[in-house]
């Protein structure tokens, strides 16, 4: 994709100068002498970075403006010889850097390209921050139903045993009774009281289970490190991410002795979650997803391997970018990973993608034992607990 570069209000020597410095085919310029009306251009044009001549009469007010765009380009002040306070001064009014003229060809390319780099990392960290804050949001969510739906399931649950129970017990007594027509319709009555009741039970287990697994996939008790058994969380992630899996896909399990890791849980959770998913999408006719777990010396290595379609070895590297997918725009996001990838190493961990096309491919995740030692900061925002 070509950097868009906006040039504004330079004088013609200048202007010519940027100009044949930046001619490149991965650089796409224009170029505004009229600050109000590159403001206007910004909007449509959505530059990655703006040159702007620092002793353009309102340039003040340009970065004032520029600042609450939606667009928010890095802005490089274009600074002849004697301007060079003004530049300095113009830094605090929100401009990025300053560029002092002359400056040789090469230079210049050098000092544009540091300026399209810083403005891909803070659209990069912006994004990452954008899909933390949604997760949180939803881990919180997630908490909150599952502690609301709780306390009815349970009295629901409950009072279907109670039902279950008073049912058997008139069952017995109707059966003391000489036999007569009156005694076979109570019967009849009873026979369906007590299936409805037992139907209702294991309707009740299924919604208990479905609690309990949100409940440990959100871990909004445990959003501090702690020492968690892995495989806890793979279970109920599992479970969780299961019944969007298409019915071609199917889940084996080899999992080792492992003792409890020190970590974030609902976060490896979150690893699970993003990955389990990465797999079944890339399955498309009958397929397998096949988690192991091991311990190897003072680490845990846990693989999610799945026998889709695979990954370019192109693309490979990529993978791991925010923003990179295959899936097209609305589908995919391009974050999965990537945060999968932040939250791995914040654990002093590793992952790494092996994939054939056509084969499938496989994740590895190696985390150390105390891999919480080394977890010092947390990459997303905790999930607060929400209620009582
Ligand atoms: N298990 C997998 N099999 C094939 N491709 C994968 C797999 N996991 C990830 N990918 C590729 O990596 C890209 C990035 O994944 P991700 O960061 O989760 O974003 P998204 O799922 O939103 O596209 C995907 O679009 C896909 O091309
Ligand atoms: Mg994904």
């Amino acid at each position: 994709m070509n950097s868009r570069i906006l040039i504004v209000g330079q004088p013609t020597e200048i202007r010519e100068t940027l100009r044949n410095a930046l001619q490149a085919p991965e650089w796409e310029l224009r170029e505004e002498p009229d600050a109000q009306a590159a403001l206007d251009l910004v909007h449509e044009y959505s530059p990655q970075v703006i040159l702007a001549a620092v002793d353009m009469l309102d340039v003040t007010s340009f970065l004032e403006q520029l600042r609450s765009t939606r667009e928010a380009p890095v802005v490089v002040l274009i600074t002849p010889p004697g301007s060079r306070e003004r530049a300095i001064q113009e830094l605090r009014a929100g401009a990025h850097d300053y560029i002092l003229m002359p400056l040789a060809p090469e230079e210049l390319r050098y000092r544009v390209s540091c300026a399209v780099e810083r403005k891909r990392t803070l659209d990069a960290i912006l994004l990452q921050l954008t899909q933390a804050e949604k997760m949180a949001s939803l881990g919180r969510l997630v908490a909150g139903v599952a502690h609301e739906l709780n306390t009815p399931i349970a009295a629901i649950y409950s009072n279907s045993d109670v039902l279950s129970r008073s049912v058997r017990r008139l069952m017995g007594l109707v059966s003391d009774l000489p036999p007569s027509a009156e005694k076979r319709e109570i019967q009849a009555v009873l026979e369906v009281l007590s299936n409805t009741s037992e139907v209702d039970c294991i309707a009740c287990e299924r919604v208990i289970d479905v609690v309990r697994n949100l409940k440990t996939f959100a871990r909004l008790d445990e959003a501090e490190r702690k020492a968690v058994d892995i495989h806890e969380g793979l279970d109920s992630t599992l479970r969780l991410v299961e019944c969007q899996f298409k019915s071609n896909v199917h889940v084996s399990k080899d999992y080792g002795e492992l003792p409890p890791i020190e970590c974030y849980p609902n976060q490896l959770n979150e690893v699970f979650m993003n990955l389990l998913v990465n797999a079944s999408e890339a399955i498309e006719g009958q397929g397998i997803i096949k988690i192991r777990t091991r311990r190897e010396g003072d680490s845990v290595v846990i693989t999610i391997a799945d026998t889709g379609k695979g990954i370019l070895a192109a693309d490979l590297a990529k993978i791991f970018d925010p923003g990179f997918t295959t899936k097209g725009p609305g589908v995919g996001t391009g974050l999965g990973l990537s945060i999968v990838y932040k939250i791995i190493q914040a654990h002093g961990g590793t992952i790494e993608a092996d994939s054939t096309m056509g084969k499938g491919t496989t994740f590895t995740i190696t985390l150390p034992l105390a891999a919480s030692q080394r977890a010092t900061s947390v990459p997303v925002p905790e999930p607060q607990p929400h209620g009582g």
